[in-house]
This record gives structure tokens, sequence and C-alpha cells, in this order.
């Protein structure tokens, strides 16, 4: 008879049982079980947590009243298709997220994860204004599915071998202060306006561009912050053109940026959101959002879902929005954030492979490059200073196009104390990759 394999050998067998690109992916570290910033493996091991699940678990993991409203809705009713069931929680979710989303933005089509919110952006614009073209920006990530990777575009190997995409895509310059050759955020600003300029002389009329497609902040792309001036624009060119701005908040949203959304931070309204992750701190669940006078013209069985909106994850989602308010999580971010800002350019001071440290809310990051040059990214260094980190406990993940970007997005419920180990543990891990 087969005997069992226990978890170890399972985990060190994963290259026989997983598709290459899950089981080739770093660290693929055993856990047995997590709470609030940590995850511990089955070996007793601790990890402080400072990925936070790719920036699902904003509350921490297994928050209790998360978990608590999500076991209370299980025993209830698992599986409640939208359309042919009306569950409360998945009403109610939407009544909730209406208060907090920017803007007019209240009426929601729920699925399961931030792909298929990203699909439905893009459907719902070409639906809404009958155009075709959709305008997105280099360095991109909005996930893995077709339309989502068609606009996607942080590294060529999320594309390569998979076309053809969808037609129509279009890219521009995505603002990036410290790689762009202006000397000030006005240049950097106008360099990414003149691409598009050059898009709709060139290439596409804008009266036939559907929408601005981008993340606020790029996420898998590096964690780049555009100056507010380069969203503004979007905002103002878009208005002149009937062209709609869609705003990626996968990664952004609930709390990340110190505000519930990028859009507030920055004061810029988008047209159409698209939400997932910290959604429903790590249950399945994703959303577009728009204005009425967008979602109500998007007919009867138009666009559709089995899962989506699954009355558990919208339970979670209900019980995160509570804890992000009780437990001043915003404000926390902010503050933490800040501290965190300090003590990264204390070390960049100290540090020649620290090329660029940049934050917004708990949205940190250190860009790193190779000493002496003339900012060459430097993706070895990143390897090795988070395998260093993850042996001394503390477990992180890399960002940009290069892979030269190390991103540092613990729950917002960090303490400073949680924040202080963690930034220790960093500071030894790439000063000793410095000297
Ligand atoms: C900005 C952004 N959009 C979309 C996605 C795709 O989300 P999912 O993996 O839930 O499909 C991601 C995932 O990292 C993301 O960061």
């Amino acid at each position: 008879m087969d005997s069992q394999p226990s978890y170890e050998e399972l985990v060190a067998r994963r290259a026989d049982l997983w598709a290459p690109c899950l089981a080739q992916d770093w660290p693929n570290i055993p856990v047995e079980r997590a709470e609030g910033i940590y995850l511990y493996g089955p070996d007793g091991r601790r990890y402080l947590d400072f990925l936070s699940g790719f920036g699902a678990c904003n509350v921490g993991h297994n928050h209790p009243r998360v978990v608590e409203a999500a076991r209370e809705q299980m025993e209830r009713i698992v599986h409640a298709p939208l359309g042919v069931i009306a569950p409360e929680t998945t009403l109610r979710l939407a009544w909730e997220l209406g208060k907090v989303t920017p803007g007019n933005i209240d009426m929601f089509f729920f699925g399961n994860s931030g792909a298929e919110a990203v699909e439905g952006a893009i459907k719902l614009a070409r639906y809404v204004t009958g155009r075709r073209g959709i305008v997105a920006f280099l360095g991109s990530f909005h996930g893995r599915t077709m339309g989502a990777a068609s606009v996607t575009s942080s590294k060529v190997k999320y594309r390569n071998g998979h076309g053809p995409f969808l037609p129509d895509v279009y890219f521009a310059r995505f603002p990036y202060p410290y790689r762009s050759s202006a000397p000030d955020p006005e240049g950097c600003v106008a360099e990414a306006l003149e691409d598009i300029e050059r898009l709709f002389e060139y290439v596409i009329a804008p009266e036939d561009v559907a929408a601005f497609l981008l993340e606020p902040v790029q996420g898998e792309g590096g964690y780049v912050i555009p100056p507010r001036e380069w969203l503004l624009a979007l905002r103002r060119i878009a208005d002149e053109h009937g062209i709609l701005l869609i705003f990626d908040e996968v990664q952004t949203g609930f709390g990340r940026t110190g505000d519930w959304f990028a859009a507030q931070t920055f004061g810029v309204e988008p047209d159409i959101l698209c939400l997932a992750k910290g959604i429903a701190n790590g249950f399945p669940l994703g959303a577009t959002a728009a204005r009425r006078d967008l979602m109500g013209r998007w007919g009867p069985a138009s666009h559709g879902t089995t899962f989506g909106g699954n009355p558990i994850s919208c339970a979670a989602a209900l019980a995160v929005l509570e804890v992000i308010r009780e437990e001043s999580l915003l404000e926390n971010a902010r503050e933490q954030g800040a501290y965190m800002l300090d003590v990264l350019r204390d070390l960049q001071a100290r540090s020649p492979i620290v090329g660029d440290v940049r934050g917004v809310g708990l949205m940190v990051a250190v860009e790193f490059v190779k000493p002496g040059t003339d900012k060459e990214p430097n993706p070895e260094a990143v390897q090795r200073i988070l395998q260093r980190a993850l042996e001394n406990g503390l477990l992180m993940y890399p960002c940009g196009h290069w892979t030269q970007t190390i991103r540092l997005i613990p729950p917002l419920t960090v303490t400073r104390e949680q924040v202080e180990e963690g930034l220790e543990i960093f500071t030894r891990a790439v000063l000793a990759e410095s000297r």
C-alpha cells in the first residue's frame, strides 16, 4: 500500500506535482499556520511576514474577526450564485463598499480575483463607450488571464508564448521618477504625457480609446509612484476625449497607501475601479466597481459569474472594513510607513547598493543598484538579501522589471516593535551585501 508522504516530503516533491510556473517560484516555504504578521512552519520556525500574502492579508493573517465572520457565514450557506440567489453579505458589502470607494463609485460587479476585476473593467469600458482602444502603461501588472495579460507589461515573460493578445491595447510610458532622464518631476510627467500625444497622433485617435487603465502606484512593476500631476493630467485628457479612467487598485486598495484607496491619497477620481487582494483578507474575492451612470448600462447577462461575490468571502470583507475602521489601520499604515521610510533612508546613506527608497503609506520599497554604475539594476544582490533575510526569519518578495526592488509590505496591523524587528533583519542583510 502507498504510504502517505509527510508535508515536508510533498514540498520537496512539488516539482512533480505542480506546474513549474508555481513550483519554481521562490521560496515555497512550508507553513502550517499563520497569525497576524507571523507564519509558522511545521518545524516550529517563525517568520515575520513582510509580504502579507502578496498584499492580500492587510489586517494580518487569520484575523479573529474575519475568520469568525466567515465561519458564521459558512454554517449558513456556502455557495449562492448571484442572480439566482441574492445573498445578504454580498448585498451588504456593496452597500458598505460604496461608503469608502472614491467619488461616486457605488455599483459593483463581484468576481473572485484581481485578474477578473480587470477583465470586467475592460469589458465594461468597451461596452459603455462603444470604443475599442485600451491605453495601458509600461511596467504594469494586471493579472494572468488573457485580457489582463494583454494589458500587462512589467516583464516580457508574463506575455512570451501566450499571444496573440487582445487587439487594440496600446502602451504608453508610466512616469518613473528614479529612472527618468528628466531632472525633475515636471520633466518626468512631460515625458510620459508626450507618449500619449504620440499615440493619439500616430497610432489611435482619442475618440477610439475606451479607457486609460493603470495602477495608481505600480506594484509588481516595482512600486513606482508617479507624480500626482501625471494622474491629474490623465484625468484631464480623459475628460477632454470622453475616455474612461480605470484605476487598478488591486494592490493599492484597502488601506495600503494610508487611505482607503490610492485615488484618495492622490485626490484623483477614476471612473472604474478594480478591487481584490485586501478586500477580504485572503478569501477569494474581487470586484469591478463604477459610477452608476456607467455600471447601470451593463445590461442583463452581458457579464456574469458562478463563484464571484460568494457569501463567505463577502462576510470576511465586511469584517475587514470594520477592522480597518475600529483598529485605526489607515492611520497606522501612514505612521508605520513614514517611520519605515526614515529608517530605510538612513540605510540608504550607509549602503552604496541602495539606489532608491520610496513609499506611500505601507507600500514601501527599496531599489538596488550596482555600486559605481549609473543605476544599473542589481537583481543578484536582491536575491541574496531576500535569502539571507528569510534565513533570519523575515519574508519579503521582489518586484520591478529587472527584479531589482524589494517591497516591504507588512500587514496594516504591524506594530512599531515588529517594524523594528523586520527592519533590523533587513538592514543586516543589506549591509552584509554592501561590504
Ligand atoms: C495591480 C494588480 N492587478 C491585478 C492583479 C491580479 O490579481 P490576481 O492575482 O488576484 O488575479 C495583481 C496581482 O498581483 C495586481 O497586483
